[in-house]
Protein backbone atom coordinates (compact mmCIF):
# COMPACT_ATOMS: atom_id res chain seq x y z
CA UNK A 1 0.00 0.00 0.00
CA UNK A 2 1.50 3.55 -0.81
CA UNK A 3 1.78 6.24 1.99
CA UNK A 4 -1.00 8.98 1.09
CA UNK A 5 1.86 11.90 2.01
CA UNK A 6 5.82 11.68 2.79
CA UNK A 7 6.27 11.36 6.72
CA UNK A 8 7.55 14.32 8.35
CA UNK A 9 10.83 14.76 10.69
CA UNK A 10 8.90 17.54 12.81
CA UNK A 11 5.46 18.25 15.05
CA UNK A 12 5.22 21.04 13.76
CA UNK A 13 2.09 22.92 15.03
CA UNK A 14 0.22 19.44 15.89
CA UNK A 15 -1.32 19.11 19.45
CA UNK A 16 -2.15 16.18 21.54
CA UNK A 17 -4.13 18.12 24.60
CA UNK A 18 -7.17 20.01 23.72
CA UNK A 19 -7.37 23.16 26.39
CA UNK A 20 -11.21 23.08 27.37
CA UNK A 21 -11.02 18.74 27.29
CA UNK A 22 -8.38 19.18 29.73
CA UNK A 23 -10.27 21.98 32.02
CA UNK A 24 -13.44 19.67 31.80
CA UNK A 25 -12.15 16.87 32.67
CA UNK A 26 -9.82 17.61 35.47
CA UNK A 27 -13.04 19.96 37.24
CA UNK A 28 -14.79 16.79 37.22
CA UNK A 29 -12.53 14.61 38.43
CA UNK A 30 -10.94 16.52 40.63
CA UNK A 31 -14.77 17.13 42.01
CA UNK A 32 -15.18 13.26 42.77
CA UNK A 33 -15.92 11.83 45.85
CA UNK A 34 -13.08 10.68 45.77
CA UNK A 35 -10.88 12.74 44.26
CA UNK A 36 -8.37 11.05 41.21
CA UNK A 37 -6.14 13.21 38.05
CA UNK A 38 -5.41 11.59 35.25
CA UNK A 39 -1.81 10.22 35.06
CA UNK A 40 -1.59 11.62 31.70
CA UNK A 41 -1.07 15.05 32.85
CA UNK A 42 2.03 14.35 35.18
CA UNK A 43 3.94 14.41 31.11
CA UNK A 44 5.01 18.10 30.61
CA UNK A 45 8.07 18.58 29.59
CA UNK A 46 9.48 18.42 33.40
CA UNK A 47 7.13 15.77 34.39
CA UNK A 48 9.11 13.45 31.24
CA UNK A 49 12.26 14.76 32.56
CA UNK A 50 11.40 13.51 35.88
CA UNK A 51 10.47 9.85 34.33
CA UNK A 52 13.69 9.95 32.55
CA UNK A 53 15.30 10.38 36.17
CA UNK A 54 12.79 7.96 37.37
CA UNK A 55 14.10 5.13 34.75
CA UNK A 56 17.79 5.61 36.37
CA UNK A 57 17.11 4.96 39.78
CA UNK A 58 18.14 1.76 41.93
CA UNK A 59 14.35 1.31 42.99
CA UNK A 60 13.17 1.02 39.85
CA UNK A 61 14.19 -2.38 38.07
CA UNK A 62 11.39 -2.14 35.57
CA UNK A 63 13.56 -0.40 32.87
CA UNK A 64 16.83 -1.83 33.20
CA UNK A 65 15.34 -5.13 33.30
CA UNK A 66 13.44 -4.63 30.31
CA UNK A 67 15.87 -2.94 28.31
CA UNK A 68 17.97 -6.54 29.52
CA UNK A 69 15.27 -8.70 27.89
CA UNK A 70 14.82 -6.63 24.94
CA UNK A 71 18.88 -6.48 24.12
CA UNK A 72 19.01 -10.57 24.60
CA UNK A 73 16.31 -11.46 22.67
CA UNK A 74 16.90 -8.60 19.74
CA UNK A 75 17.79 -11.18 17.27
CA UNK A 76 14.25 -13.45 17.89
CA UNK A 77 12.49 -10.44 18.12
CA UNK A 78 14.38 -9.01 14.60
CA UNK A 79 13.37 -12.08 12.46
CA UNK A 80 9.90 -12.06 13.92
CA UNK A 81 9.48 -8.56 12.76
CA UNK A 82 11.00 -8.63 9.51
CA UNK A 83 11.75 -6.28 7.04
CA UNK A 84 10.85 -2.84 6.28
CA UNK A 85 8.90 -2.46 9.95
CA UNK A 86 6.87 0.87 10.66
CA UNK A 87 7.36 0.72 13.88
CA UNK A 88 5.17 2.93 16.38
CA UNK A 89 6.18 3.88 19.79
CA UNK A 90 3.40 4.63 22.13
CA UNK A 91 4.44 7.09 24.56
CA UNK A 92 7.97 7.09 23.06
CA UNK A 93 9.33 9.54 25.55
CA UNK A 94 12.88 10.24 25.23
CA UNK A 95 12.73 7.79 22.08
CA UNK A 96 15.86 5.72 24.54
CA UNK A 97 14.42 2.48 23.81
CA UNK A 98 13.55 2.90 20.34
CA UNK A 99 17.03 3.65 19.78
CA UNK A 100 18.76 0.42 20.36
CA UNK A 101 16.30 -1.24 18.90
CA UNK A 102 16.69 0.59 15.69
CA UNK A 103 19.80 -0.24 15.81
CA UNK A 104 18.56 -4.05 15.02
CA UNK A 105 15.22 -4.24 13.73
CA UNK A 106 14.94 -3.65 9.82
CA UNK A 107 12.93 0.10 10.59
CA UNK A 108 12.16 2.01 7.03
CA UNK A 109 9.65 4.00 9.71
CA UNK A 110 9.47 5.12 12.78
CA UNK A 111 6.47 6.97 14.18
CA UNK A 112 6.96 8.01 17.66
CA UNK A 113 3.47 9.03 19.63
CA UNK A 114 3.49 11.01 22.92
CA UNK A 115 0.79 13.94 24.45
CA UNK A 116 4.42 15.57 26.35
CA UNK A 117 5.13 17.49 22.41
CA UNK A 118 8.26 19.44 23.38
CA UNK A 119 9.85 16.76 24.98
CA UNK A 120 8.92 14.57 21.89
CA UNK A 121 9.98 17.76 19.70
CA UNK A 122 13.85 17.10 21.05
CA UNK A 123 14.27 13.88 21.04
CA UNK A 124 13.07 13.24 17.77
CA UNK A 125 15.94 15.78 16.83
CA UNK A 126 18.21 13.76 18.34
CA UNK A 127 17.26 10.73 16.82
CA UNK A 128 17.22 12.14 13.54
CA UNK A 129 20.99 13.06 13.97
CA UNK A 130 21.93 9.14 14.83
CA UNK A 131 19.80 7.91 11.85
CA UNK A 132 19.42 10.11 9.29
CA UNK A 133 18.18 7.79 6.29
CA UNK A 134 14.99 6.77 8.86
CA UNK A 135 12.19 8.16 8.19
CA UNK A 136 10.78 9.56 11.09
CA UNK A 137 6.99 10.68 11.28
CA UNK A 138 6.26 11.82 15.46
CA UNK A 139 2.62 12.13 16.28
CA UNK A 140 1.47 14.46 18.98
CA UNK A 141 -1.73 12.60 20.66
CA UNK A 142 -3.77 11.62 23.79
CA UNK A 143 -4.29 7.96 22.32
CA UNK A 144 -6.41 7.25 25.91
CA UNK A 145 -8.86 9.80 24.54
CA UNK A 146 -9.00 8.52 20.78
CA UNK A 147 -6.33 6.36 19.04
CA UNK A 148 -6.35 7.99 15.89
CA UNK A 149 -2.98 8.26 13.61
CA UNK A 150 -2.25 9.84 10.31
CA UNK A 151 -4.00 8.39 7.23
CA UNK A 152 -0.09 8.35 5.93
CA UNK A 153 0.52 6.32 9.35
CA UNK A 154 -1.98 3.72 9.24
CA UNK A 155 -1.87 3.28 5.47
CA UNK A 156 1.70 2.17 6.37
CA UNK A 157 2.75 -1.99 5.61
CA UNK A 158 4.27 -3.92 8.22
CA UNK A 159 3.21 -2.37 11.57
CA UNK A 160 4.75 -2.91 14.73
CA UNK A 161 3.14 -1.06 17.68
CA UNK A 162 5.89 -0.87 20.24
CA UNK A 163 4.17 -0.35 23.76
CA UNK A 164 7.53 -0.92 26.85
CA UNK A 165 7.48 0.58 30.23
CA UNK A 166 4.76 -1.55 31.73
CA UNK A 167 2.70 1.37 30.23
CA UNK A 168 -0.48 -0.53 29.59
CA UNK A 169 -0.83 -1.20 33.81
CA UNK A 170 -2.13 2.22 33.51
CA UNK A 171 -5.12 0.88 32.26
CA UNK A 172 -7.90 -0.37 34.32
CA UNK A 173 -8.11 -4.12 32.49
CA UNK A 174 -11.14 -3.77 30.83
CA UNK A 175 -9.71 -0.35 29.22
CA UNK A 176 -6.23 -2.07 28.36
CA UNK A 177 -8.16 -4.81 26.43
CA UNK A 178 -9.87 -2.52 24.65
CA UNK A 179 -6.87 -0.26 23.36
CA UNK A 180 -5.07 -3.67 22.47
CA UNK A 181 -8.29 -4.83 20.36
CA UNK A 182 -8.00 -1.27 18.81
CA UNK A 183 -4.60 -1.90 18.43
CA UNK A 184 -5.02 -5.06 16.34
CA UNK A 185 -7.90 -3.92 14.15
CA UNK A 186 -5.36 -1.00 13.49
CA UNK A 187 -3.36 -3.89 11.67
CA UNK A 188 -0.27 -3.67 13.68
CA UNK A 189 1.69 -6.26 15.48
CA UNK A 190 2.76 -5.49 18.60
CA UNK A 191 6.06 -5.61 20.97
CA UNK A 192 5.29 -5.14 24.53
CA UNK A 193 6.68 -5.14 27.56
CA UNK A 194 4.73 -5.42 30.83
CA UNK A 195 5.69 -5.54 35.12
CA UNK A 196 4.94 -9.15 36.58
CA UNK A 197 3.29 -9.38 40.31
CA UNK A 198 6.04 -9.40 42.97
CA UNK A 199 6.56 -8.90 46.71
CA UNK A 200 4.75 -5.50 47.44
CA UNK A 201 7.74 -4.13 49.61
CA UNK A 202 9.83 -4.18 45.95
CA UNK A 203 7.07 -3.14 44.18
CA UNK A 204 6.35 -0.45 46.82
CA UNK A 205 10.27 0.97 46.58
CA UNK A 206 9.94 1.04 43.06
CA UNK A 207 7.11 3.87 43.17
CA UNK A 208 8.88 5.67 46.64
CA UNK A 209 12.26 5.95 45.98
CA UNK A 210 14.70 7.10 48.90
CA UNK A 211 15.76 10.51 46.14
CA UNK A 212 11.98 11.17 46.35
CA UNK A 213 12.29 11.44 42.14
CA UNK A 214 8.70 9.79 42.24
CA UNK A 215 7.42 12.02 44.73
CA UNK A 216 8.54 15.01 42.77
CA UNK A 217 7.15 13.44 39.84
CA UNK A 218 3.47 12.56 41.30
CA UNK A 219 3.49 15.88 42.56
CA UNK A 220 3.98 17.60 39.05
CA UNK A 221 0.38 16.27 38.40
CA UNK A 222 -0.49 19.16 40.20
CA UNK A 223 1.62 21.81 38.48
CA UNK A 224 0.71 20.78 35.79
CA UNK A 225 -3.15 20.72 36.78
CA UNK A 226 -3.01 24.32 37.76
CA UNK A 227 -1.36 25.12 34.39
CA UNK A 228 -4.60 23.61 32.23
CA UNK A 229 -7.44 24.12 35.00
CA UNK A 230 -5.91 28.00 36.58
CA UNK A 231 -6.11 25.93 40.02
CA UNK A 232 -4.04 26.86 43.24
CA UNK A 233 -2.77 23.37 44.44
CA UNK A 234 0.46 24.65 46.85
CA UNK A 235 2.80 21.19 45.90
CA UNK A 236 4.59 21.13 48.86
CA UNK A 237 1.01 20.84 51.05
CA UNK A 238 0.46 17.61 49.33
CA UNK A 239 2.85 14.09 50.25
CA UNK A 240 3.20 11.29 47.97
CA UNK A 241 1.77 7.60 48.90
CA UNK A 242 2.62 4.61 46.82
CA UNK A 243 0.79 1.33 47.75
CA UNK A 244 0.74 -1.92 46.45
CA UNK A 245 -3.07 -3.12 46.71
CA UNK A 246 -3.05 -6.69 46.21
CA UNK A 247 -6.83 -7.41 46.06
CA UNK A 248 -6.69 -5.76 42.51
CA UNK A 249 -2.81 -6.87 41.46
CA UNK A 250 -1.83 -2.78 41.41
CA UNK A 251 0.45 -0.45 42.73
CA UNK A 252 -1.68 3.13 43.28
CA UNK A 253 -0.06 5.91 43.85
CA UNK A 254 -2.13 8.74 45.70
CA UNK A 255 -1.24 12.90 46.96
CA UNK A 256 -2.25 13.41 50.61
CA UNK A 257 -3.04 16.62 51.81
CA UNK A 258 -0.82 17.59 54.65
CA UNK A 259 -2.94 20.09 56.24
CA UNK A 260 -6.97 21.07 55.85
CA UNK A 261 -6.77 23.41 52.18
CA UNK A 262 -9.03 24.82 50.26
CA UNK A 263 -8.47 24.62 46.39
CA UNK A 264 -10.22 27.36 43.71
CA UNK A 265 -10.29 26.98 39.50
CA UNK A 266 -12.19 29.14 37.29
CA UNK A 267 -15.67 28.86 37.83
CA UNK A 268 -15.09 26.14 40.59
CA UNK A 269 -13.62 24.57 43.80
CA UNK A 270 -12.65 22.58 46.63
CA UNK A 271 -12.48 21.13 50.42
CA UNK A 272 -9.57 18.67 51.28
CA UNK A 273 -9.85 17.76 54.47
CA UNK A 274 -6.21 16.69 56.22
CA UNK A 275 -5.21 13.44 55.20
CA UNK A 276 -7.99 13.60 52.18
CA UNK A 277 -6.14 11.70 48.83
CA UNK A 278 -6.42 13.12 45.46
CA UNK A 279 -5.56 8.91 43.28
CA UNK A 280 -2.97 9.63 40.43
CA UNK A 281 -2.61 6.56 38.73
CA UNK A 282 -2.60 2.99 39.34
CA UNK A 283 -0.26 0.68 37.73
CA UNK A 284 -1.25 -2.94 37.64
CA UNK A 285 1.20 -5.66 37.79
CA UNK A 286 0.60 -9.15 35.43
CA UNK A 287 1.57 -12.61 35.45
CA UNK A 288 2.38 -14.53 32.67
CA UNK A 289 -0.74 -16.71 32.17
CA UNK A 290 -2.65 -13.12 32.58
CA UNK A 291 -1.11 -11.24 29.74
CA UNK A 292 -1.19 -14.24 27.23
CA UNK A 293 -5.11 -14.57 28.22
CA UNK A 294 -5.25 -10.71 27.77
CA UNK A 295 -3.39 -10.69 24.07
CA UNK A 296 -5.32 -13.81 22.96
CA UNK A 297 -9.14 -12.41 24.01
CA UNK A 298 -7.66 -8.91 22.40
CA UNK A 299 -7.36 -10.99 19.00
CA UNK A 300 -3.72 -11.58 19.10
CA UNK A 301 -1.73 -14.43 18.06
CA UNK A 302 0.89 -16.22 17.82
CA UNK A 303 2.68 -14.68 20.90
CA UNK A 304 6.04 -15.28 22.10
CA UNK A 305 7.68 -14.16 25.04
CA UNK A 306 10.44 -13.51 26.91
CA UNK A 307 11.64 -12.95 30.51
CA UNK A 308 14.36 -12.28 33.06
CA UNK A 309 15.96 -14.95 35.08
CA UNK A 310 14.29 -13.68 38.14
CA UNK A 311 11.04 -13.31 36.86
CA UNK A 312 10.33 -9.72 37.24
CA UNK A 313 9.35 -8.59 33.46
CA UNK A 314 8.08 -10.09 30.72
CA UNK A 315 8.02 -8.55 26.90
CA UNK A 316 5.92 -10.49 24.25
CA UNK A 317 5.63 -10.32 20.55
CA UNK A 318 2.32 -10.98 18.95
CA UNK A 319 1.15 -11.06 15.74
CA UNK A 320 -2.42 -8.66 14.40
CA UNK A 321 -3.40 -12.09 12.62
C1 LIG B 1 5.79 5.63 31.71
S1 LIG B 1 6.33 6.68 30.42
C2 LIG B 1 7.14 5.53 29.34
C3 LIG B 1 8.15 6.18 28.44
C4 LIG B 1 8.94 5.18 27.58
N1 LIG B 1 8.08 4.56 26.57
C5 LIG B 1 9.53 4.11 28.45
O1 LIG B 1 9.06 2.96 28.38
O2 LIG B 1 10.46 4.41 29.20
C6 LIG B 1 4.82 6.96 29.57
C7 LIG B 1 4.98 7.76 28.28
O3 LIG B 1 3.71 7.78 27.63
C8 LIG B 1 3.30 9.12 27.39
N2 LIG B 1 1.85 9.15 27.61
C9 LIG B 1 1.21 8.99 28.79
N3 LIG B 1 -0.12 9.03 28.59
C10 LIG B 1 -0.30 9.22 27.26
C11 LIG B 1 -1.47 9.35 26.44
N4 LIG B 1 -2.69 9.30 26.96
N5 LIG B 1 -1.30 9.53 25.10
C12 LIG B 1 -0.03 9.60 24.57
N6 LIG B 1 1.10 9.48 25.30
C13 LIG B 1 0.96 9.29 26.63
C14 LIG B 1 4.08 9.96 28.37
O4 LIG B 1 4.27 11.29 27.93
C15 LIG B 1 5.38 9.19 28.50
O5 LIG B 1 6.33 9.58 27.54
Amino acid sequence: MQQATPPRRELGDQIAINAAHARHELASCLSRQIATLPPKYFYDTQGSKLFEAICELDEYYLTRTEARILSQNLAAIAQRAGADVALIDLGAGNCAKAFKLLARLRVRHYVPVDISTAFLSEAVKTLAQAYPDLEIHPVALDFSERFALPAAVQALPNKLFFYPGSSLGNFSPVQARLFLETLRAAGGDLLIGLDLVKPAAMLEAAYDDALGVTAAFNRNVLRQTNHLLGSDFDLASWRHKAVFNADHSRVEMHLQAATACHVSWPGGGRDFAAGETIHTENCYKFTCTGIEEMLHSAGFSDIACWSDPDDAYLVCHARAG
